[in-house]
């Protein structure tokens, strides 16, 4: 990429279940990316111990805060808040970089929260999150969403080792909850396949990270 002013880095999201590795995805991309000479950032939601919403979120789903937990709004609400608070870090990091890569993004919103509800991805709550996180806290679009799409009880799997290995990562109410995974899968996979507020790739647990590396240089060749 050039210098000019108008230069900004790609918004590229990691998508997926709890447990998913997306984490993992990310680290090993970054790398490739930087071995490259790419500019790369990463940036995490909720953004836990930086935001007030992010933390108030967490703990309802570890039973506080009443009937917060219970209000499928109100969770979304925290959550989009969150992101709301740091669109000026993100701005930053888009400027600075080639390349940032977010775990979780608003799509995480929508899908969780349309399975909550037992709506699919053409629902009113996915409408909802999108009108509200890229319509009215003016959120920028991702130029590509990656879905990691593997198999629920590999991530639920996943996740529930870490719980036991560390009890900061115990088990939430929505990880308890088998069939909210299933169903948050399920809504996934049709926000992928409708290229849901731009373009979207799936990748599976055996996939190579070197092809989204490849991927995502393509991107920035164009
Ligand atoms: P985490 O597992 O990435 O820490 O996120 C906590 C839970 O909240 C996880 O089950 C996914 C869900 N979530 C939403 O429902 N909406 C969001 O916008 C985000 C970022 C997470
Ligand atoms: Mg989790």
């Amino acid at each position: 990429m050039g210098g000019s002013l108008l230069d900004m880095g790609a918004l590229v999201v990691v998508e997926g279940l709890d447990g998913a590795g997306k984490r993992t995805l990310i680290e090993t991309v970054l790398g490739q990316l930087r071995a490259h000479g790419r500019r790369v950032a990463t940036l995490a939601f909720p953004r836990y111990g930086r935001s007030v919403h992010a933390d108030l979120a967490a703990e309802a789903l570890r039973g506080r805060h009443g009937d917060v937990a219970a209000s499928v709004n109100a969770m979304a609400l925290l959550f989009a808040l969150d992101r709301a608070e740091a669109r000026d870090e993100l701005a930053k990091l888009l400027a600075d970089n080639d390349i940032v890569l977010l775990d979780r993004y608003v799509a995480s919103n929508a899908a969780y929260n349309a399975a909550r509800t037992g709506q699919s991805a053409d629902g009113e709550i996915a409408s909802w999150v999108a009108e509200l996180e890229f319509g009215r806290f003016e959120l920028p679009v991702p130029d590509l969403q990656v879905l990691l799409d593997v198999p629920v009880e590999l991530a639920a799997e996943r996740a529930r080792r870490r719980g036991e290995l560390d009890s900061a990562r115990a088990l939430d109410a929505y990880e308890r909850d088998e069939a909210l995974q299933q169903r948050t899968a399920a809504v996934y996979r049709g926000l992928a396949e409708s290229n849901w507020h731009g373009p979207w790739r799936v990748y599976g647990a055996h996939d190579d990270p070197a092809s989204l590396t490849a991927c995502l240089s393509e991107i920035l060749a164009r």
